[in-house]
């Protein structure tokens, strides 16, 4: 009877979940990585049906951004704000396989629906100015300079079906760009509750800005699943990395500069040789690191968003469940089956905080460390980039790209764009490959290139390269750098000019061979550059300007008084001369004689 009744519920139950499945979500997601350091990655989801985006109802999809992205037929966009740098090395893999980050400063993709390339060309220049307005980031410098259409490097994510053919890709990248806290707050405005309450109320543009590496995503995709109507999804994603002592140090109490910790404070690794009173180096793990939410963001988490699917929940930690963590009242702990993270189901009203006590010290402190830490993952591949050479005319960059695979060979596509003021040479490109023996050089497999026109656009450079396993590769170009006209300078010229990331997308693995079979193309950007170029003595023209000017006023001076200064003796001059009503008098008598003399000279 009993098991009956269930059959009959069952189903019942699904079908109402169906039909009530909400269309928004958000999550964060904690996770403490080595070196003192906490990644929070915020993540908010919503679907709009695109027959409702169609007829304007925008739902949960912002109105501003929507009716942007309507005017100009944009079908799928692709927008980053970034600061800091993943440090690869001690945080190990990027958090979403690196799809959600930029190059420093700001980054902006998008497809196009547009019939011709100048028509493409000119809803870009509609879109850049919209959103730049909406953001209020310096979008609209993002000109055919810096204008790139990728051929090998991106690939739509969205479910375009047939219509591929008429959409246009087109990147732009502005690496000065100096992300701040009016760049979150439009941000913010988008989420269906605006920072008020959910996740989103932790957001805060002190300890965002104040992160050691932050990047703040907008994804608009088309979405199709089997059976369902087509939906619009909006993904935006903030990912930061804090240093939790830095966050935890209280503020404008009695100290409103923030200063670095005195000597004696630091956490020093006592194992080095070097170490001693004044050789510090910092020490891997924060053992006995205790925070709380509150804490680290600077606020409590108020409550849940109301619009939120209350079956996802709010927050989630990545630590070993051997670990203990403490929760404020009436939170739900779900425990993953995995052992490695938990998630918590958050009050609706109310303040939420959560405090992740010190390690228990018991027994062997290594072994304790990696029981109660989770070792972050490998990254598929490291990369770096810096510049060679010296001089003011001539220039090199070298990329290192190492696989750290022991025996897993990575395929992935390497792209600069790199301002024209940068003239490469291509036959200087070369690839040099370390490590695994017998491994000819000749790893590069396809090349697309699109060289440089003088102020009118950049250079385009894309390898597609497979890299052996266990091995480094090292690639090489020279270049030469160009003289600018001096309005071309910017007023910090002696700063230097920035060079975009170099994007480097991998490819999924199709060999079915290899062990671990990806399926997802996963990102990966290196560091943008600082290119000085050879740059004029401004304060050359400054200075002879002065120097004429001084000698001109001295000379004019001197000689105008010679011709209109008239010389009297000390006896000669008028009675009373000494006051000024005298010597006022004395000058109306001389002027009025003088014109009276003109007058009978004209007459
Ligand atoms: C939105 O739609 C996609 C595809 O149908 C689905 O996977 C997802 O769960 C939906 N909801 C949210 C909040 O993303
Ligand atoms: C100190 O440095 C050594 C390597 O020299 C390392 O093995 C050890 O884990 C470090 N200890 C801490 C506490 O960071």
């Amino acid at each position: 009877m009993m098991t009956s009744l269930f059959s009959y519920l069952i189903p019942l139950f699904l079908f109402f979940s169906n039909v009530f499945a909400s269309d928004y979500h958000e999550q964060l997601n904690l996770k403490p990585l080595p070196q003192s350091s906490l990644l929070a990655s915020f993540n908010f989801r919503s679907n709009t049906t695109l027959s409702q985006f169609e007829a304007h109802n925008f739902r949960y999809f912002p109105r501003s951004l929507g009716q942007i992205l309507q005017h100009v037929g944009t079908r799928e966009l692709h927008l980053r704000f970034s600061l800091g740098r993943w440090d690869a090395e001690s945080w190990g893999a990027r958090p979403w396989d690196g799809t959600k980050e930029g190059g420093t400063g700001v980054e902006l993709w998008a497809w196009l629906e547009a019939d011709t390339e100048e028509q493409a060309d000119l809803k870009w220049l509609t879109l850049t100015n919209a959103l730049s307005g909406l953001f209020c980031a310096s979008l609209n410098f993002i000109d055919e300079t810096r204008t790139t259409r990728p051929v090998m490097s991106f690939q739509p994510e969205g479910d375009h079906g047939s219509n591929l053919d008429n959409l246009h890709l087109l990147h732009g990248v502005l690496p000065h760009e100096i992300v701040c806290t009016e760049n979150l707050t439009p941000f913010l405005k988008l989420l269906p509750c605006k920072g008020k309450a959910g996740i989103s109320s932790l957001l805060d543009g002190h300890k965002l800005f104040d992160a050691s590496w932050q990047s703040m995503a907008i994804d608009v995709r088309p979405v199709c699943a089997q059976g369902q109507e087509c939906v619009l999804q909006i993904e935006q994603t903030i990912d930061m990395v804090l240093d939790i002592e830095r966050s935890k140090r209280p503020r404008a109490q009695g100290n409103p500069i923030p200063r670095p910790p005195p000597g004696h404070d630091l956490k020093c690794n006592a194992t080095k040789p070097y170490h001693s009173g004044d050789t510090c180096f910092p020490s891997d793990f924060a053992e006995g690191e205790d925070w709380s939410i509150d804490q680290i963001f600077g606020k409590f988490l108020r409550g849940t968003c109301p619009l939120t699917d209350p079956n996802v929940p709010a927050v989630c930690i990545h630590v070993p469940e051997r670990r203990d963590i403490f929760t404020t009242a009436n939170a739900v702990e779900l425990k993953n089956s995995d052992g490695l993270s938990r998630c918590y189901q958050v009050p609706s009203e109310g303040e939420f905080s959560m405090i992740l006590p010190r390690m228990s010290r018991e027994g062997d402190n290594a072994k304790t460390i990696a029981d109660e830490t989770v070792e972050p993952e490998t990254p598929l591949l490291y990369a770096e980039r810096s510049l060679t050479g010296h001089g003011q005319e001539r220039g090199g960059v070298q990329s290192i790209l190492t696989n750290p695979s022991p025996d897993t060979a990575v395929e992935f596509v390497y792209m600069e764009s790199l301002p024209w003021f940068m003239r490469i040479y291509l036959h200087t490109l070369k690839a040099r490959v370390e490590g695994a023996p017998g491994v000819k050089d000749d790893i590069i497999e396809e090349i697309y290139y699109r060289p440089a026109l003088d102020r009118a656009r950049g250079t385009q450079l894309e390898l597609r390269v497979r890299i052996p396993p266990a091995s480094i590769v090292f690639l090489t170009y020279d270049f030469e750098k160009s003289i600018l006209r001096y309005t071309e300078y910017p007023p910090d010229a002696n700063r230097g000019f920035d060079v975009a990331a170099s994007i480097i997308t991998i490819l999924p693995s199709t060999s079915p061979g290899a062990p671990p079979l990806r399926l997802r193309i996963s990102n990966l950007r290196t560091t943008s550059l600082l290119l000085s170029l050879p740059t004029p003595d401004f304060s050359m023209p400054y200075n002879v300007i002065i120097f004429t000017s001084t000698a001109i006023a001295l000379a004019f001076g001197g000689l105008y008084n010679l011709l209109v200064r008239r010389f009297v003796g000390a006896d000669e001059s008028p009675e009373g001369a000494g006051g000024l009503k005298g010597k006022l008098a004395f000058l109306v008598k001389r002027l009025s004689a003088k014109f009276k003399g003109a007058k009978v000279r004209t007459e």
